[in-house]
This record gives structure tokens, sequence and C-alpha cells, in this order.
């Protein structure tokens, strides 16, 4: 079976920088993979690179059976990748209805279905996006990529900055969209540990390299490896 997602030796940047140099990663359909790494190391430009919003200098992407290379980041999207950026993104002047309905593609999620697996959200549909608390604009942003039908969803530090009641409620909905609707996943995550439980798979990033790349199951049972890996100690070590 040919990988959902094949990402073969990329180096890329922003321009003439370079921050990622020969990563390669493949994703099977249904599976998941957690992308760790201490801050800097370029995993928000993986996640951009695979949505063809960087420089890319060396390398192929095939995504689906297809190479998609040079495609430009809405073909992507329509392709059936979906992104859940860091920064979220959602529109502060539309409501949470409209957020999600700009994003709606053809397939089974719609907002019936969104609306279930976030009932808070349906609580909230005519709040504007800037009324919302960080939870929920987090749920937002999960929802309206589901409306784009995606095969694959990238998730971006999803947990970021949230509460420890609401960062066990998401990590509860990204289980259930593995079990229940079979979706593939790849996850950035400062939470090692519970990224670590969601995906099988785990590649560790170090200055825009790869320093891990394996099981989860082997890093959770060697923390002090992980720990070393992820850098845990050294930012405060360089000051
Ligand atoms: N738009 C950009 N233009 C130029 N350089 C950038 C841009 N975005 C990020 N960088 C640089 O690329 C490197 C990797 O950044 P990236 O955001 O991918 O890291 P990250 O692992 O996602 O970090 P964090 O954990 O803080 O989110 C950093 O040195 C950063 O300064
Ligand atoms: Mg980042």
């Amino acid at each position: 079976m040919n990988p959902l997602l094949a990402v073969e030796s990329i180096t890329a940047g922003y321009g003439a920088t370079i921050v990622l140099e020969d990563v390669s990663l493949t994703l099977d359909e249904g599976s998941a993979c957690a992308i760790l790494g201490r801050n800097g190391v370029g995993k928000t430009t993986l996640m951009s690179t695979i949505m063809g919003q960087t420089t890319l200098h060396r390398g192929t992407l095939g995504f689906a059976g297809k190479d998609i290379t040079g495609r430009p980041p809405y073909q992507r999207a329509r392709g059936g990748i979906g992104f859940v950026p860091q920064e979220r993104e959602i529109f502060p002047s539309l409501t949470v209805e409209e957020n999600l309905t700009v994003a709606m593609r053809p397939g089974v999620w719609r907002l019936a279905g969104v609306y279930d697996f976030f009932p808070r959200l349906a609580e909230r549909r005519s709040n504007m996006g800037n009324q919302l608390s960080g939870g929920e604009q987090q749920m937002l942003a999960i929802g309206r990529a589901l409306m784009g039908n995606p095969r694959l969803l990238l998730m971006d530090e999803p947990l970021e900055g949230l509460a420890p009641v609401i960062v066990d409620m998401l990590l509860t909905s990204m289980h259930r969209l593995r079990r229940e609707a079979g979706l593939t996943i790849l996850l950035v995550e400062q939470h090692a540990e519970r990224a670590l439980d969601l995906a099988e798979t785990a590649l560790i990033l170090d200055r825009g390299k790869i320093v891990y790349d394996g099981d989860s199951a082997t890093l959770l049972r060697e923390p002090e490896r992980l720990a070393a890996l992820i850098g845990v100690g050294r930012a405060v070590k360089r000051i």
C-alpha cells in the first residue's frame, strides 16, 4: 500500500534561508505521527512545507498517490490536507458558524456533525470569533479544518496555552478523530507524552534535522532519552 503522505528528503526554508535539511516522513492512511522538538527547530516549517507555504529547495512531496511538490497551497487543501495552524487564525469578525461554513467542502463532515463533535461550538454558534475563549478558538480551528473533509489533518501545537481541563478534553476529541473517523493525523506538540500516547510513531527534530524517527512506545519507555532528544534542560544550560 502506498503511504498517504510521502515527504522525501526535503530541504526547505524561507527564501534563501534553509530551516529543514533532508527531512523525510511517511504516513499511512489512518496512522498518526507526533512531531516533537524544542522551540525553533522547524516543526511549524515542516507543516508549512507540507501545505506549500515555504520555499522548497530540494526533495519531493507525495499525497494520496500524487506528486504535489509544485502545487499551490489551495490545491493541497482541496486535495485533502487540513491544517490547524499554531496561531489558530480564527476570523474575529465572523460568527462561529460563519467561520465553519467558509471552510465547507463536500464530504461526511458537515455543520451538524461538527456541532455534535464539539457541542460547545453549537452553543456559541452566533458568537463572534473574537468573543471565544482559547479552548473554544481551538475547537473552532479544528472544527473548521474538519469542515474541509480532509484525509490528513495537520495540527500545530493545538494544546498550547490551554488550561489542563481543556487539554484533556481536546485530547479525548483527537483520540475520537482517530478511532471513530479514521483520520490520519500529524501532530506537533510540546506535551510530548500526551502526543506520544496519541500517535504510534514520532519524529523528533533538532535544528532542522531528524534526530529520531521511530516508535512512540520506545520513547515512552525511555523518558531520559526522550528528554535528551527534545532538549529539556538544554535551554537552561545555554543561558
Ligand atoms: N516566516 C519566516 N521567515 C524566516 N524565518 C522564519 C520564518 N518562520 C520561522 N522562521 C525561522 O525558522 C526556524 C524554525 O522556526 P519554526 O517556526 O518552524 O520552529 P518551531 O519548531 O515551530 O518552533 P516553536 O516550537 O517555537 O513553534 C526559526 O529559526 C525561525 O526563526
Ligand atoms: Mg511552531
